[in-house]
C-alpha cells in the first residue's frame, strides 16, 4: 500500500476539544487496561540503558498514553523509578495533571507547547513517541529524528498500526471498545458521555483516524531511508545506532512496530555510519 498521508480529525484545529481529549483519554484507557505497550519494554530498556539517559521525555503525549501502566512495570524491571516528562503541542491539561497526579514522584509534565522537531535543550533525556509518529509527514518525521541527533538524545518511536488491509479492518474494533470504555475513563466528564452516546463522534472519531493512522504508518524501508538522509557531522551531530523491529502484544495481532536509536559509543561506530539491526 502505498502511503497517504490524509487528514486525522482529532489532529484538526475545528475539531472539538472534547472529542480530542475524548479520543486519547480511550487511547490511554486501552493502553492501560489491554497493557498494549508492555511488548515495546525490552527495546525501550535498552535504548535507556545505551543512550545513558536518567529521564523519559514523552513527545506527543495526548492524554498520558501508556505511561500509567507502563510506568510501573517499567519500576519494576528496571529496579527503580525512571522519572517520566509528559509533553505535547497541544497539551490536555486536564489529563495530565491526572496523569501526575496519580504518580507525582515519578510523573511531571510541561503545561507549555513542546513541539517534538524542535524540543526545548532543557528537556534532556530518552526522547518517546507512542502512537504519534505516523502524525507527521516525511520532511516533519525526520526532523524529529535529526532534532534528538543533534541534541545527542536517545529516541524510541512506537506505534501500534501497520500499513495493510487488515490493520485497517482491525481498526473497526475501536468504535465498540470506545462505546465500552468511556464510563470507565477518569477524571469523569459529561462532555465525553455526550460525545458518545447522543453524538457518538468520538467512537467514529477513533475509527477514522484509526483507518487513516494506518495509511500514515511508515514501513521499514521508509524508516531506514529517513535515517539515511540525517545530517551526521560535527555541526548536526554524532554518528547513532538504529534499530528496527517488531514486539508482540497481548491483545493486538498488529504488534507494535518500533525505531530506537541513541549515539553509537565512538569506540563502535566511525562518525557518520549507523549500525541498524532488525
Ligand atoms: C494520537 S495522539 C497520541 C497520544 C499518546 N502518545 C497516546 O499514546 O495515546 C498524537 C499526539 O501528538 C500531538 N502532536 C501533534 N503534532 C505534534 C508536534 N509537532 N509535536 C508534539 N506533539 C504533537 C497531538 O496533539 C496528539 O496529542
Amino acid at each position: 500500500m502505498r502511503r497517504r498521508h490524509l487528514l486525522e480529525i482529532h489532529e484538526q484545529p475545528w475539531c472539538p476539544q472534547a472529542v480530542r481529549d475524548g479520543a486519547t483519554d480511550c487511547l490511554r484507557l486501552i493502553a492501560v487496561i489491554g497493557r498494549q505497550f508492555q511488548g515495546a519494554l525490552p527495546p525501550l530498556r535498552r535504548a535507556l540503558a545505551l543512550s545513558g539517559a536518567q529521564r523519559i521525555i514523552d513527545l506527543g503525549s495526548g492524554g498520558g498514553g501508556p505511561w500509567l501502566a507502563l510506568r510501573t512495570q517499567l519500576q519494576t524491571q528496571e529496579g527503580a523509578p525512571v522519572p517520566i516528562t509528559l509533553t505535547d503541542l497541544f497539551p490536555n491539561q486536564q489529563a495530565l495533571q491526572a496523569a501526575r497526579a496519580k504518580a507525582p514522584a515519578q510523573i511531571d509534565f510541561v503545561g507549555s507547547s513542546v513541539d517534538a522537531t524542535n524540543v526545548p535543550e532543557a528537556l534532556q533525556g530518552l526522547r518517546t513517541l507512542f502512537t504519534t509518529f505516523h502524525h507527521f509527514d516525511p520532511p516533519v518525521a525526520q526532523a524529529i529524528l535529526q532534532d534528538a541527533v543533534s541534541a545527542g538524545q536517545g529516541i524510541a518511536i512506537f506505534e501500534q498500526t501497520r500499513r495493510t488491509r487488515a490493520a485497517q479492518a482491525f481498526m473497526a474494533i475501536l468504535a465498540p471498545i470506545a462505546f465500552l470504555a468511556v464510563p470507565l475513563i477518569r477524571p469523569f466528564r459529561w462532555s465525553r458521555l455526550f460525545w458518545t452516546y447522543v453524538l457518538p463522534a468520538i467512537p467514529a472519531v477513533l475509527f477514522f483516524d484509526g483507518v487513516v493512522s494506518c495509511w500514515r504508518t511508515y514501513t521499514e524501508p521508509e524508516l531506514r531511508s529517513m535515517i539515511d538522509g540525517l545530517l551526521i557531522d560535527a555541526e548536526h551531530g554524532p554518528a547513532y545506532v538504529w534499530e528496527i523491529g517488531r514486539a508482540h502484544t497481548l491483545l493486538s495481532p498488529l504488534g507494535i512496530s518500533y525505531l530506537i536509536g541513541y549515539p553509537a559509543p565512538s569506540d563502535r561506530t566511525p562518525r557518520g555510519a549507523h549500525d541498524i539491526v532488525s
